[in-house]
């Protein structure tokens, strides 16, 4: 559900563009943003607001990988699938990980607490492979045994 605030922002919008369907991304980022994903019930309120219907909306937000329908879960990581990464074996601690989460890139694991997904250079080639957690911590020179002992330290926190 979206705040009172939220609602007059995506009011707003409206009148920046030339059309209501130009304000769909504005609108989703503006939500996202307050909700922190992308519920069913945000999709038609945003649909509402704008005079479109829900599977206009919707069809821009499952069309771009930036917008969560999902809930995410408490933690993300985002695992580097770039070129240098790659070349140090980061297909191979992919796999692991996805095993370990009981989940693939771009889904969250069964317990709701680990949201995984893909990304281009996280800016550590030098210490590949890399992931990033919670946007914040950079883990580096990863081996299977160091994913292991964060994704415990992931599920008690
Ligand atoms: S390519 Fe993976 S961190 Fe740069």
């Amino acid at each position: 559900m979206l705040s009172q605030q939220a609602k007059s922002e995506i009011q707003q919008l409206m009148t920046k563009y030339p059309d209501a369907r130009s304000a769909i991304m504005p609108a989703l980022h503006l939500a996202q943003r307050e909700v922190g994903w992308l519920p069913d019930d945000v999709i038609q309120e945003i649909g509402d607001l704008l005079g479109l219907s829900k599977t206009e909306v919707n069809g821009v937000a499952t069309f771009y990988t930036m917008y969560a329908r999902d809930q995410p879960g408490r933690h993300t990581i985002m695992f580097c699938a770039d070129l240098p990464c790659a070349l140090r074996g980061a297909d191979e601690m992919l796999e692991h990980l996805e095993h370990k989460l009981g989940c693939r890139a771009s889904q969250t694991s069964p317990d709701g607490k680990i949201t995984l997904q893909e990304a281009e250079c996280l800016g550590g080639c030098n210490h590949a492979p890399v992931m990033l957690i919670d946007g914040a911590e950079h883990a580096q020179d990863l081996t299977s045994e160091k994913i292991d002992e964060i994704i415990e330290r992931l599920r008690n926190t």
